[in-house]
C-alpha cells in the first residue's frame, strides 16, 4: 500500500484511471491529496466525486517556482504522501519538490521517450512519421521528460491516424500504464539504479510488437 499525492492541471483522465483501479480493489494505493494548479482542472471534480481530499494551489499566487513547490511539499507532507504522481501537471517541478521526495516523483509522457519530449508529443510523433508511438512512465529528475524509465507501452501508428486519434489511443494506453507503475511502486518492487529502474520479480517479456500491415 502506498499513499500518493496526484498533481493535475487539466482533465484528469489519468487520475480517473487511478481512482477506478483503487475502487475496483486492483491498486494498493490511497490518494492522500489531489492538487491542481488551475481552477479549471476538471480533475478536481473527479477527486471530489471520489471523496478524495483535493486542493487548488494556484501557481500564480507564488513569486517563484521554488516557492510554489515549497507550498506543494508542505501540503503533500501534511497529507502523509509517500509518492508524488504528476498526471497532466503542466508546471516544471524544481529541486524543492524532488529533494523532498527523492526517487518518489513519477510522471507520464505521451511518447516513447527519449523521443518527442515536451509539449504536443503526439503531434511531433505524427509529423516525424514514426510507425510506432506510445507512452512512458518515468521517475522525475531535474531535466524535463528525462528521468529513469519505469514502464513504456507502444501502439502502431495507422496511416489514417490524426493527432486527435493518436492522442486518444495513447491516452487509453496511459490509463493502463500509470496504475501498473504505481502498483509496482506500492509493492516496493522498483529500484532506481542510475538510468535504469530495476523491477523485482519481473516476468520475462516475450512479446514482439508487430504492426498489422
Ligand atoms: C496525458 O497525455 C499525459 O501524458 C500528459 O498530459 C496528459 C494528461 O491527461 N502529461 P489527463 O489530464 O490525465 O487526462
Amino acid at each position: 500500500m502506498v499513499t500518493a499525492g496526484v498533481l493535475i492541471s487539466g482533465s484528469g483522465t489519468n487520475l480517473q484511471a487511478i481512482l477506478d483501479r483503487i475502487a475496483a480493489g486492483t491498486l494498493d494505493c490511497r490518494i492522500g491529496l489531489v492538487i491542481a494548479n488551475r481552477a479549471t482542472a476538471a480533475g478536481l471534480e473527479r477527486a471530489r466525486r471520489a471523496g478524495v481530499p483535493n486542493r487548488l494551489l494556484d501557481h500564480r499566487a507564488f513569486a517563484t517556482r521554488e516557492a510554489y513547490d515549497a507550498a506543494v511539499v508542505e501540503a503533500l507532507r501534511a497529507a502523509g504522501v509517500e509518492l508524488v504522481v504528476l498526471a497532466g501537471f503542466d508546471r516544471l517541478v524544481t529541486r524543492v519538490l524532488l529533494a523532498a521526495f527523492p526517487g518518489r516523483v513519477m510522471n507520464i509522457h505521451p511518447a516513447l521517450l527519449p523521443a518527442f519530449k515536451g509539449l504536443h508529443a503526439q503531434r511531433q510523433a505524427l509529423a516525424y512519421g514514426v510507425r510506432i508511438a506510445g507512452a512512458t512512465v518515468h521517475f522525475v529528475d531535474e531535466e524535463t521528460d528525462h528521468g529513469p524509465i519505469i514502464l513504456q507501452g507502444a501502439i502502431v501508428v495507422g496511416s489514417d491516424d490524426t493527432e486527435e486519434t493518436l492522442a486518444r489511443r495513447i491516452l487509453a494506453l496511459e490509463h493502463e500504464l500509470y496504475p501498473a507503475a504505481i502498483q509496482l511502486f506500492a509493492e516496493r518492487r522498483l529500484t532506481i539504479d542510475g538510468r535504469h529502474v530495476r523491477i523485482a520479480c519481473e516476468r520475462p517479456t516475450s512479446s514482439r510488437l508487430l504492426p498489422e500491415w
